[in-house]
């Protein structure tokens, strides 16, 4: 299944205040390498002038049913035509009622009715105005005509009150748009991933840890919800914000990111363990700081539970469920050990790469090592290589379940 296009996008700007946040959202958009054609309601240009669209753009702005600049005079047509997708932001509750009613006396709404490509709206208003029933019931009926909604956010109006009304920050629209558009490969499956670190004490100031910077497997449940997994992160110390949808569980060492997982293992259809757990811990916390004394220090490390290889054996006595993934970065020789690893830890899917490249980086190159052999994966973004890898996933879930379902009719 292909992404959906998102690379033109015909954006629609509506009276409110927040519209002057859509300027830095046509420039995230335009950063992110799509085509940009806007459209303002009259009310939008008391806020911001056509001007900074049109620079921000770089593409003429319309506002009038009645711009003759298109060569068959039909702005209104014309708009959607040339784009995969039409955003309304902000959408104010005028406009969810115009498109509610399928009004077309303005050049947005009309342009909103004669499009066939998908609409998002995302609304903005004073908070009053959005629990008001008539827009919730305006909102429903977009919902049911098939129009995306994005938001709205909760924080401090501009009219001074608190609540929900705010539109969403133009990040997290561009994001969300990304999301929007992934395949739903892994829809109605609950993921469970564990990414970063882990820290295990040596006294109260002390700790033995890694470089993991927990990237990898933030993008892949980022990945996972955006192919529409109802996704579980257990997360190490990482410096990392909590991608959307996703419920993330903080702990700090490797027992407690084992407890985590084994609470919630029974009811995950796919385990991803992405996290770089630390093999060994002290075999005793000191309750307090260890002074130093100028003579040798040893320190006494004991075993931690393995998760994966945990899991992976459970799986195996129920079925194959959940599908465990895999990582082993290595610093030599990295498919042979990834291949050792997969068999020692029993797991169908290991996902191999070198350790000095990968950890901290933007970027990653991988391997994919199952049954079938090694399969190599050139180096991409860590977000488009967790895309790849979670349509590999995807596509052996569905195999291993008929191989499950062929074996016990
Ligand atoms: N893993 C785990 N629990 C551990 C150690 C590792 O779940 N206690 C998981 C990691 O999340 C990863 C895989 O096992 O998916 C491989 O981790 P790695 O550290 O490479 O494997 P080890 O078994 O520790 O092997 P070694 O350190 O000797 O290479």
């Amino acid at each position: 299944m292909q992404p959906l296009p998102t690379a033109r996008v015909l954006l629609g700007v509506t009276g409110g205040i927040a519209a002057y946040k859509s300027a830095e959202l046509v420039r995230l958009l335009v950063k992110s390498g799509r085509e940009v054609t806007v459209i303002m309601t009259p009310a939008a240009t008391e806020f911001v002038g056509t001007a900074t669209f049109q620079a921000l753009s770089g593409r003429a702005v319309y506002t009038d049913l009645w711009d003759t600049r298109p060569a068959n005079g039909m702005a209104h047509i014309e708009a959607s035509r040339h784009a995969d997708v039409m955003l309304i932001a902000p959408a104010s509750a005028d406009c969810l009622a115009r498109l509610v009613h399928g009004r077309s006396d303005d050049l947005l709404s009309c342009a909103a009715l004669a499009r066939s490509i998908p609409l998002i709206v995302c609304p903005a208003m004073n908070l009053q105005m959005w629990q008001n029933p008539a827009t919730q019931r305006n909102v429903a009926q977009l919902h049911a005509d098939g129009v995306t909604i994005f938001g709205p956010g909760s924080g401090e109006q501009a009219c001074g009150e608190v609540g929900d009304g705010r539109m969403w920050e133009p990040e997290q629209i561009v994001e969300a748009l990304e999301a929007w558009a992934q395949p739903k490969s892994l829809a109605g499956r609950r993921v469970l991933v564990t990414a970063g670190p882990t820290q295990e004490a040596i006294d109260p100031v002390r700790v033995i840890t890694n470089h993991s910077s927990g990237k990898m497997g933030f993008a892949l449940a980022r990945a996972a919800a955006e192919a529409g997994a109802e996704v579980t992160l257990v997360a190490g110390p990482v410096a990392l914000s909590t991608p959307m949808g996703i419920a993330r569980i903080d702990v700090v060492d490797a027992a407690q990111m084992h407890r985590a997982v084994m609470e919630r293992v029974d009811v995950c259809d796919v385990f991803i363990a992405v996290a770089a757990v630390a093999d060994y811990r002290p075999a005793d916390v000191a309750a307090e700081k260890i002074k130093k004394s100028g003579a040798q220090l040893t320190l006494t490390l004991v075993p931690t539970e393995d998760i994966l290889a945990t899991v992976a054996a459970r799986a195996q006595a129920h079925g194959g469920r959940p599908f465990c993934v895999g990582f082993a970065a290595e610093s030599e020789r990295v498919e042979d050990f990834a291949a050792e690893k997969r068999r020692r830890k029993g797991v169908p899917l290991l996902i191999a790469n070198h350790a000095t490249s990968t950890f901290g980086a933007e970027d990653s190159a991988a391997a994919l090592v199952d049954e079938a052999g090694i399969t190599r994966l050139p180096r991409l973004p860590k977000l488009a290589l967790a895309r790849r890898l979670v349509a590999e996933i995807a596509v052996r879930l569905t195999s291993s379940a008929d191989r499950h379902s062929s074996r016990f009719p």
